[in-house]
């Protein structure tokens, strides 16, 4: 990892590939998240489409719009300058052609300050990810489990269980190297397929839920922290319990207004004794006037 101030690149993923430094991927969603990412060293950040669920309170990925998405990535840019920042591109903002596949990722690249976008593919995708990569834009190739097909891909369900299931995603990640893309994500499948894909290719490899081999993880801080309100959260980790933290300091602070405990003086702007005294004048003057309506106007 580096300092806030230092780029992250596609060459410096591709280096710790090759020096056997493991990547760790964290998704964010705002500015203020995307500061502490950087002021704690974790320089690689997925601005995901998890946000329709873990922020938005979608059931799945596929509500979320490129405008929304563009919003938060351009702001965890501000948060992370330096950070190696992925635009995870939204439900039918590239499976309709190449053409507004190269239009919406480049609106990750040039309005949000992207480093690379982030496509959920499978063999037949190869053209798209070819023409995208020839349009100059980094793509990283999201297979195996992919949630914006959950629709026609029959769920939430580990991918590449079985050997042919397996070989395919081996294949494609094969594919997808060939059609240039810049880096590979693993969603959900078995910790062995994801050791072949790594081994077998110079991309830099991130699992979600694909076990250790991988060259990097990726999880859903929401997930990780523990703070995955009404959302059943993915098997990970768990670094904080922000849900308990969160739900005390709420109540802590509704206990306190209402014991009327905070806002205290401690808590408030004061004004200084001259001015307070001129205002006790200029009320007092007012209720005279307001009091007697009449008296000034009878001269
Ligand atoms: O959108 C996202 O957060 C993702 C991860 C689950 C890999 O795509």
């Amino acid at each position: 990892m580096t300092g806030a101030t230092a780029k992250t690149t596609i060459a410096s993923l591709l280096a710790r590939k090759r020096e056997r430094r493991k990547i760790p991927v964290l998704t964010c969603y705002d500015y203020s998240t995307a500061r502490l990412m950087a002021e704690a060293g974790v320089d690689v950040i997925l601005v995901g489409d998890t946000y329709a669920e873990v922020c938005l309170g979608h059931p799945s990925t596929l509500p979320v719009t490129m405008d929304q998405m563009i919003t938060i990535a351009t702001a965890v840019r501000r948060g992370a300058p330096g950070a190696f920042l992925i635009g995870d591109m939204p439900y039918l903002s590239y499976q309709t052609g190449p053409v507004d596949a190269i239009r919406n990722a480049a609106r990750f690249m040039a309005e949000a300050g992207c480093d690379c976008v982030k496509v959920e593919v499978d063999g037949g995708s190869a053209d798209l990810v070819a023409a995208m990569s020839r349009a100059t834009i980094p793509v990283m190739a999201h297979l195996g489990l992919k949630p914006q097909a959950i629709h026609t891909s029959g769920g939430y369900r580990v991918q590449g269980r079985t050997a042919t299931e397996a070989f395919a995603i081996v294949r494609d990640a094969q594919v997808f190297e060939q059609a240039g893309a810049s880096a590979l994500l693993l969603e959900a499948v078995p910790a062995e397929v994801a050791r072949i894909v790594a081994e077998r290719t110079s991309l830099p490899v991130i699992g979600c839920v694909a076990g250790p081999y991988c060259d990097g993880t990726v999880v859903v801080i929401h997930d990780m922290l523990g703070y995955s309100a009404g959302h059943p959260p993915r098997s990970v980790k768990r670094y904080a319990d922000m849900h308990t933290v969160l739900t005390q300091a709420f109540s802590a602070y509704a206990e306190d207004v209402m014991a009327q405990r905070f806002p205290s003086d401690g808590h408030s702007f004061v004004m200084s004794e001259t001015e307070s005294a001129r205002l006790t004048q200029l009320l007092n003057s007012e209720t005279e006037v307001g009091t007697h309506p009449d008296t000034e106007n009878r001269g």
